[in-house]
């Protein structure tokens, strides 16, 4: 098991497998099947289990972006058999959040997974999925408990237990998570090193669109306007950076500094914005870490957009 590199450093993954693509001893050329139940799941999956393949994993709830797709792309680049999970998780989200009207389009995304050499779908249905009252839950305490875990109490809990439960179902050898979800990548790091889980974590870069917005199947929810005002994160991150380049040296106040520049848009309210230490998520107190997190929580209209940079200390933080 290894926990890959640190979020935010990650390194391109190496190509490994021939270029003929083959499944479960077929030629499958563009062709994706999907399955919903685990035992399908399973069935495919066994005889290339039984010769040893490595499988790459993408969990996501649906409503595939390009930056699920760079993961897919990269589980297809990486790995022999590429598996990918459609599955809106009920359990990661509270009474008063969008679990019903979250966006959902399967043929689309089946499409779309296809095309980019996607060779498995996992589709299931909640009571597939959870066929009794779950009792069972994986915490990974503290990590989930501070900043979005905080907003979204019980969030990181429905996803650690989701992500274990398609770990145990898909068992893959590798899994791409984007590292745009900063804290969702530390916390599911933590649960595979805790739990000795035999998956390597494998984060990958934030996909943008060409004027900085990072992709999130939330921004359907944005209208024009909103859009336009959210280009206001990506700003705010570049504005931290150059902060932090012409020297400030205190968390409180590169959090005011960025909070200031957010504000300056109208339809933004901020959620939080924190300083953090990268690797930990610690609060650094009064100096700034050698890694430093600056992470954004900000909604426009309905839309809680995330979004973060990791900025090197510039003095290297005496190393
Ligand atoms: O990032 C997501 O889309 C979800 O949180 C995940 C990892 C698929 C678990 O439901």
């Amino acid at each position: 098991m290894s926990c890959g590199p640190p979020i935010g450093e990650t390194r391109p993954v190496v190509a490994a497998r021939p270029g003929t693509r083959v499944f479960a001893g077929t030629v499958v050329g563009d062709v994706m099947d999907v399955v919903t139940t685990i035992a399908d799941l399973r069935a495919a999956l066994a005889p290339a289990r039984a010769r040893g393949a490595a499988v790459g994993f993408v969990p996501t709830m649906g409503y595939l972006h390009d930056g699920h797709l760079t993961l897919a792309r990269w589980a297809r680049r990486d790995a022999e058999v590429a598996v990918a999970s459609i599955f809106v998780n009920p359990t990661q989200f509270g009474p008063d959040e969008d679990f019903s009207t979250y966006p959902r389009d399967l043929e689309r995304d089946r499409a779309l997974l296809a095309d980019v050499g996607i060779d498995l779908l996992f589709a299931p249905s909640v009571e597939e999925m959870y066929p009794t009252p779950l009792r069972t839950f994986v915490e990974v305490p503290h990590l989930s408990s501070i900043l979005l875990g905080a907003m979204r109490p019980g969030h990181f809990r429905g996803v650690a237990t989701v992500v274990a439960k398609l770990f145990g179902i898909v068992q893959p050898s590798r899994a791409y998570f984007g590292e745009k979800d900063y804290q969702q990548v530390m916390v599911i790091r933590r649960m595979v090193q805790d739990l000795s889980l035999p998956v390597e974590i494998v984060p990958v870069p934030t996909v943008r669109d060409a004027d900085g917005l990072a992709l999130s199947s939330r921004n359907v929810y944005l209208t024009a306007d909103q859009r336009r005002a959210a280009l206001r994160l990506n700003q705010a991150l570049a504005e931290a950076k150059t902060a932090v380049e012409r020297g400030i040296t205190n968390p409180a106040a590169l959090e005011d500094h960025v909070s200031r520049f957010i504000a300056e848009e109208p339809l933004a309210k901020i959620d939080l914005v924190a300083v953090r230490d990268a690797d930990t998520l610690a609060d650094p107190g009064d100096q700034l870490p050698d890694r430093i997190l600056v992470q954004l929580f900000v909604r426009f209209g309905r839309a809680q957009l995330l979004d973060h940079i990791v900025i090197p200390r510039p003095d290297g933080g005496g190393r």
